[in-house]
């Protein structure tokens, strides 16, 4: 008898727990911060060479940071830079969509999550031009080349949003 009765008081609680936290991530997502949370976080393209090594890499780091990936094998990278608004001298090996942006080579995934909660407007997305070493997905020991992080417009203008290294 006791025992029911706790059971179902317990069961009533958690209920309340739950109610609880509907209205927390209700009150939440209105004010957008779910959007850039851990698991809520946009899944993200990647566009990738089937024999890119070092694409494989940074999708990892994206998991590891919480990402959801989805990989497409393409060998016209070319043509998916192309369509997606990458300035050829802004290029570098894969290319990705998350959201509304473009992720053009070894950007790190601080750096995308700082996106998605800005959410600026009127630019194309964010590059790391070339494969600098240090940047994840190209890590080489403990070297680390400096290189900047830029966002983009598809026209080629640029803007230093985060540099590394030196
Ligand atoms: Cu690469
Ligand atoms: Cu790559």
């Amino acid at each position: 008898m006791f025992g029911s009765l706790s059971t179902r008081a317990v069961l009533k609680s958690l209920g309340i727990g739950v109610v609880l936290a509907i209205l927390t991530l209700v009150g939440l997502s209105q004010a957008g911060v779910v959007s850039v949370m851990g698991s809520d976080l946009p899944t993200i393209t990647v566009y990738q060479s089937p024999t890119c090594n070092c694409c494989g890499k940074w999708v990892q780091h994206l998991e590891e940071e919480g990402f959801t990936v989805e990989s497409e094998m393409r060998q016209d990278m070319g043509s998916v830079k192309q369509q997606a608004g990458v300035p050829q001298q802004l290029g570098s090996c894969h290319t990705a969509i998350v959201g509304d942006y473009v992720v053009e080579g070894h950007v790190p995934a601080d750096d995308i999550k700082q996106l998605l909660s800005n959410a600026p407007e009127g630019i194309q997305g964010l590059t790391v031009p070339g494969m600098p070493v240090g940047s994840p997905g190209m890590e080489q020991g403990d070297r680390l080349d400096p290189y900047d992080v830029l966002a983009f417009t598809s026209d080629g203008a640029t803007r230093v949003v985060a540099s590394y290294g030196e």
